[in-house]
């Protein structure tokens, strides 16, 4: 066992009361999915792209590079996995929808439309349409495409503005390009165009950074969510010489880096929504599915339904063959118990850094504070909670920072055990957390 194994043993059983979380290769059958669905009144959908034009060193997601004729079997394969939840999904509401990635608009010209079109006829959209881009592919008569597809808010990996750390990140754009890009689509008329940027770059400087979030904020992109360099041990930039994401020196800069991005958001009327986005005043939050139940399509596609979560396989190869001999691509499945569900709950609200007691009681029937409120009491004791009018709780920056320093203990580990194992083996017997 680690040091850091420790700590985060302890606070999974405090709050899940589990000593391991263990996915298993089963897949749910129709009928329990059917029963799970006759009592939820409202769900998201995520869709996952896997290609990418380039595969980046720091990046853990589901990718590889895009063929256009493996993106139009892919094509086929989403939608007959659409087939089968619309028998399942009856006119249920779909109330918040992600595309994400990979990146979406490498299949902006080769199947996207046709994908997008299927799911509109076969289920009850609600909900706007949240996309991820990447700076390469949005050029203004792609811009006009991604318009044409109702795309209302759209996201795009900046990363860095200063040419040395695009080199680091290997991005294949340097900062005037990208600059360009940004403005193209600020002046697009997005409800939300978010940027993601990476900070705590190797050897970046207080300085370097503020230069980079104060352009940002010059050049208008509605928000701005910004990530510290993480280090996954499957990636390239990940080799365990190279791992820091636990040295105390690199989470103190991290929390300087954190102040520096506060002060000036917030000095230009930008507010925090997430642990990790500020969005601009009047603008509304762009963000992954926000419902608490949701669908996951496509390869390593994650689903989660009160008292089971379920994971799509990976490997586009396999996920396409699963579905061309009429079966579902589930590789993993997770059943929840009640104690585990709250903990979730719990995980995500605070992610978005406020949540109400209300919605607990909605979701559980049980009093929010009967569960959680000998913690909410220390955390407000320790200056982590801002307010807390009785019904809605919300993070002060301190907490958010500690917050992100618990993402690290968790997120971060069971990221690389689940992706780590699904990304090497298609379909794994099981994976311990
Ligand atoms: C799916 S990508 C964005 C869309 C598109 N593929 C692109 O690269 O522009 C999601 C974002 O997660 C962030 N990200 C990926 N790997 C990261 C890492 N190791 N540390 C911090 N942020 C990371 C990056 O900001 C990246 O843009
Ligand atoms: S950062 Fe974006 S472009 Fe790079 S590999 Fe990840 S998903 Fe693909």
């Amino acid at each position: 066992m680690s040091l850091k194994d420790f700590p985060r043993n302890q606070i999974r059983k405090l709050l899940t009361k589990e000593s391991n979380m263990t996915l298993e290769n089963r897949l749910p059958s129709y009928e329990s999915l059917e029963s799970k669905f006759q009592d939820i009144s409202e769900f998201g959908l995520y869709l996952h792209i896997p290609f990418c034009e380039q595969i980046c060193p720091y990046c853990p997601y589901n990718k590889e590079i895009y063929h256009p004729e493996v993106a139009k079997m892919y094509t086929r394969a989403v939608k007959k996995e659409i087939d089968f939840y619309s028998g399942l999904f009856g006119d249920k509401p779909v109330t918040s929808f992600y595309i994400g990635g990979g990146t979406p608009t490498t299949m902006l010209h080769s199947g996207l439309g046709n994908i997008l079109e299927y799911i509109f006829k076969n289920f009850n959209m609600q909900c706007e349409i949240h996309m991820e881009s990447h700076p390469n592919d949005l050029t203004a008569d792609n811009l006009n495409a991604i318009k044409a597809l109702n795309v209302e808010n759209l996201s795009m990996g900046v990363e860095a503005l200063q040419d040395k750390y695009l080199r680091i990140l290997e991005r294949p754009y340097n900062a005037r390009e990208v600059k360009v890009v940004i403005e193209r689509a600020v002046n697009k008329g997005f409800k939300c165009f978010n940027v993601d940027f990476i900070f705590a770059l190797p050897g970046q400087t207080y300085g370097e950074l503020e230069q980079a979030a104060r352009e940002l904020v010059e050049m208008c992109v509605g928000q701005v969510a910004a990530y510290p360099l993480w280090r996954f041990p499957y990636t390239k930039m990940g080799e365990p010489a190279k791992q820091s994401n636990y040295n105390i020196q690199n989470i103190f800069r991290r929390r300087k880096m954190l102040h520096i991005l506060e002060d000036i958001f917030y000095s230009r009327k930008y507010a925090r929504t997430s642990v990790w986005a500020f969005t601009k005043e009047g603008v509304p939050k762009y963000c992954s599915v926000t419902v608490p139940l949701y669908i996951g399509l496509g390869a390593s596609g994650g689903s989660y339904l009160r008292d089971v979560f379920y994971l799509n396989t990976f490997n586009v190869a396999e996920y396409i063959k699963r579905l061309e001999d009429g079966r579902l691509p589930i590789a993993l499945s997770l059943d929840l118990s009640e104690s585990m569900q709250m903990a979730w709950w719990l995980y995500w609200r605070v992610y978005e850094t406020r949540f109400r007691r209300n919605d607990f009681r909605k979701r559980f029937e049980k009093d929010f504070n009967e569960i959680y409120g000998k913690y909410i009491k220390i955390f407000s004791i320790l200056g982590l909670i801002t307010r807390d009018d009785g019904n809605e709780i919300t993070l002060s920056d301190k907490g958010t920072f500690w917050l992100h320093a618990l993402e690290d203990l968790f997120s971060l580990d069971y990221i690389s055990k689940l992706w780590g194992t699904s990304k090497q083996e298609p379909w794994p017997e099981r994976v311990v957390l």
